[in-house]
């Protein structure tokens, strides 16, 4: 780790950020390379963020490293991210366990290949008592998707439709128990929500950097936050310094 804390006071520092890690296939084609070299890239660069948010004092990261729509994809592709996956959780995640980062999973596990859920409920077991940073993975995650399974679960559990709030229903999404992101950050220059954290983003700021996910380092992410610092939150009410 060689990049300095944040210059913030602790209350303009956002607790949970989520990224939406876009612009791997430009960063390769504009290289002349294959699409899944963009995706290493951007493995490599995920490595450095996730350093960067423990330096940073951020508590969660919530990341979208592959959606409910990305298996229409060309089959190349998807086995080339399919293994990145693999190699990810075989290889890496060791390492940011020890440094104590816990691993969660949202998305919906029907669907994904039954070698990787093993690998990452490994992954989520070995970490759970980790605290030092909290970084939610997203694979096989669509937004609809999850408010669909939420709601299966709220009825199979015979909860009557009176007493369904807000709260039931954050309470029966894969997010359950991390609280809503407070920037989400969507980099490569798309003004796109992408069905990602679309129940949970409801009062997030956003960002949306022009760099390409594999060039966003921790610089990059240090001028979000401070970006991010600026804003004034007001989640519908008016501002504390103009009431
Ligand atoms: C979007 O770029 C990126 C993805 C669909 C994959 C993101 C995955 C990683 C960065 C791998 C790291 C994750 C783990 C868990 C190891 P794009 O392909 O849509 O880029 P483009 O818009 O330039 O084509």
């Amino acid at each position: 780790m060689t990049e300095a804390g944040l210059n913030l006071p602790p209350e303009r520092i956002p607790r949970h950020i989520a990224i939406i890690m876009d612009g791997n296939g430009r960063w390769a084609k504009k290289r002349g390379l294959p699409r899944i070299f963009g995706h290493r890239q951007g493995t490599e660069n995920l490595r450095r963020i996730i350093r960067a948010c423990v330096t940073f004092g951020v508590q969660y990261l919530t990341i979208y490293a592959f959606s409910t729509e990305n298996w229409g994809r060309p089959q190349e592709e998807l086995s080339g991210l399919m293994q990145l996956f693999h190699e990810a959780f075989a290889n890496e995640i060791g390492e940011l366990i020890r440094e104590g980062v816990k691993i969660q999973h949202i998305g919906q596990r029907e669907g994904m290949g039954a070698d990787l859920l093993e690998k990452i409920d490994q992954a989520v077991e070995r970490s759970k008592d980790n605290r030092r940073l909290i970084l939610s993975v997203g694979l096989n995650y669509g937004g609809r998707n999850e408010i669909m399974h939420a709601v299966r679960k709220i009825v199979a559990a015979g909860v009557p439709a009176e007493a369904i709030t807000e709260k039931t229903i954050s309470a029966n999404l894969f997010t359950a128990g991390t609280p809503d992101p407070d920037l989400v950050i969507r980099t490569s220059g798309e003004y796109r929500v992408s069905n990602f954290l679309i129940w949970q983003s409801a009062y997030a700021e956003w960002d949306f950097p022009e760099t390409l996910w594999p060039d966003f380092g921790a610089e990059e992410l240090r001028a979000s936050i401070e970006r991010y610092a600026k804003r004034d939150r007001r989640f519908g009410k008016l501002s504390e310094n103009n009431p």
